[in-house]
């Protein structure tokens, strides 16, 4: 899905390195440059809804992601002149992911052979950036650029092809997690007067804390309580709520009670977050939502042990992009909070089972009328 030169397609010490990039170029400490560019995206997009209006809350941060991923991650080349090409033909890598895809995925039905062509079409418009960039000496702020940036551990640069296919996977891991986690997040709070209160109330305090209320990175990093809703609402809801492994080593596993449990070489393992993220030992009252769980003097998710908190995955391959995503639902909630008041019209969604990522059901209705804070 994203060529021949990432991920499962090259070997084990490439891919390791490759994951290095990513990691490195996720770290929090390079993600500040990102909030301007971000608050831009989102408040050029807000700006066009009405002064009251019924939206789907689902479409609207769908649309809003894309446009933010397309100015951070793929960078300006993409954003200004070719976005809407560029998201017709990663619709149809999404496209490629199926049960009969999953299956056979390389069987010539038209879902993999509209996958494969706008692969190919997609590594082709990337080759072309990162050659021009390089042709020009010219340097971005972006992702893709510090994906060029960046070097092996015997000093090779990465090769076009490499860049192109780590930047779709990054894209393939990012924009549809956050799409779902805004949705949550919007679904609960909307239904939880006492957390919209306070979060409400946070934004007030940012504002009047923050020359001309403006959001930097210092001020969200503040947001303690609407960082709290949205990390409730993605572990009440999660988009992945089953993590695989494969055990290359035979290992025992020791219950709470003492007992333990041999586990094989070459046994494949299931981590069910859906049902590790309510176990009572650990989570008080884990069916209601309570985003205080996570502030600071309870922490449940810190003193439950190491892999209690999940929903981002854990060890090797743990998701990259936690901050990234917090940073994006953030700015988007924090905006909304600010100039919208929202009300829930739809029924609260269901959990949609029948996607390999687990989302709401169905459209989120929402009306809002627009209101200065
Ligand atoms: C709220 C949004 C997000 C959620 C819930 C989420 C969740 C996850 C989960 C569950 C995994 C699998 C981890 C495992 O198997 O242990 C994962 C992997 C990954 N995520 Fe995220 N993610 C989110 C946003 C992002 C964003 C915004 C990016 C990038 C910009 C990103 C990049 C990645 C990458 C690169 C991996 C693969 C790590 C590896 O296999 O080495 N994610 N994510």
């Amino acid at each position: 899905m994203f060529g021949k030169g990432h991920g499962y397609a090259v070997d084990q010490a490439t891919r390791a390195e490759q994951s290095r990039f990513v990691m490195d170029s996720l770290r929090p400490a390079q993600l500040r440059s990102h909030v301007d560019p971000m608050l831009r995206e989102v408040e050029e997009y807000f700006a066009k809804w009405g002064d009251e209006g019924v939206v789907d809350l689902k479409h609207e941060f769908t649309q809003v992601l894309m446009l933010i991923a397309s100015r951070c991650l793929l960078g300006s080349e993409v954003r200004d002149k070719i976005f809407g090409e560029f998201y017709a033909l990663f619709a149809d890598i999404e496209g490629g992911v199926n049960p009969v895809s999953f299956m056979f995925p390389y069987i010539p039905v038209p879902v993999n052979n509209r996958r494969d062509r706008a692969q190919a079409k997609l590594a082709e418009i990337l080759c072309a950036i990162v050659r021009s960039r390089k042709s020009c000496n010219r340097v971005e702020d972006d992702m893709l650029q510090r994906l060029i940036d960046s070097r092996y551990r015997d000093g090779r640069p990465t090769a076009e092809g490499e860049v192109s296919g780590m930047i779709i996977g990054l894209l393939f891991a990012g924009k549809h997690t956050s799409a779902i986690a805004s949705s949550w997040t919007g679904a609960c709070l909307l239904t939880h007067p006492n957390s919209l209160r306070a979060a409400l109330e946070e934004q007030k305090q940012a504002m009047r804390k923050y020359k001309d209320g403006k959001v930097d990175w210092n001020a969200l990093s503040d947001m303690e309580i609407l960082h709290c809703c949205i990390k409730e609402a993605g572990w009440m809801y999660p988009a992945a709520p089953l993590l695989l492994r494969k055990a290359l080593q035979s290992f025992i596993v020791q219950t709470k009670e003492g007992n333990e449990y041999d586990i094989p070489a070459g046994d494949t393992l299931a981590h069910p977050v859906m049902l590790t993220s309510k176990l009572s030992h650990v989570y008080k009252d884990p069916e209601v939502f309570d985003p205080d769980r996570f502030r600071f003097g309870r922490e449940e998710d810190k003193v439950g042990g190491k892999h209690s908190y999940t929903v981002f995955g854990g060890g090797r391959h743990a998701c990259a992009g936690e901050a990234y995503g917090f940073m994006q639902i953030k700015i988007i909630w924090s905006h909304l909070l600010r100039n919208f008041e929202l009300k829930l019209i739809s029924s609260f969604p269901k959990k949609d089972w029948s996607k390999f990522v687990v989302e709401p059901k169905g459209k989120i209705m929402v009306s809002y009328k627009r209101c200065r804070m």
